[in-house]
């Protein structure tokens, strides 16, 4: 499995993924728009050719979106498009790093624990239809 910056051609799997993973997944343009003007905090990871995950992270330290296929979770794929995407944060000076979850979200509340984010504050109505959590990892 490597991991790597976003092609024009992984968009489309890019949004199925996206698709299965979030009640309210990201519009196609939104990952092309992501794609023209943040290309190298889009991250991808790939297995012989297939798209199984992608992170999008900005030069705020925000990380905006992790997901990987459904198909391919627990493997530890996750857990490498998030180190990789620290790892570039770090190189760009972030000294912070933020992400956003579902109050419902417990798995993936874990899954940052586990990576050294702490529970910053509540974010009350940040979705639609439920609050959330803002999650933060100093960087050192
Ligand atoms: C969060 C997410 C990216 C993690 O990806 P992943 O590849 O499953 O991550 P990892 O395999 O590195 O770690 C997942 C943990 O869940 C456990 N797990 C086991 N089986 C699993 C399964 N079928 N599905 C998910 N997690 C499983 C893993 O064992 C691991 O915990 P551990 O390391 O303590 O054992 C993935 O669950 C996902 O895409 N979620 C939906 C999108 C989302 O909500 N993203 C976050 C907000 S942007």
């Amino acid at each position: 499995m490597k991991i790597r910056t976003v092609k024009p051609e992984d968009l489309w799997d890019v949004a199925k993924i996206d698709n299965l993973s979030f009640k309210k997944p990201w519009t196609f343009p939104r990952f092309i728009e992501q794609y023209e003007t943040n290309k190298d905090n889009f991250l991808i990871a790939e297995e012989n050719g297939k798209i199984l995950g992608f992170s999008i992270s900005n030069c705020e330290g925000l990380l905006m979106l992790i997901a990987v296929d459904p198909n391919a979770r627990g493997k530890g794929i996750g857990s490498k498009l998030l180190a990789a995407t620290i790892k570039k944060l770090r190189m760009m000076g972030i000294k912070k790093v933020f992400a956003h979850v579902r109050k419902s979200n417990k798995k993936v509340i874990d899954f940052y624990v586990k990576h050294g984010f702490k529970i910053e504050k509540e974010l009350p109505h940040y979705y639609s239809d439920e609050d959330g959590w803002l999650l933060v990892k100093e960087l050192d």
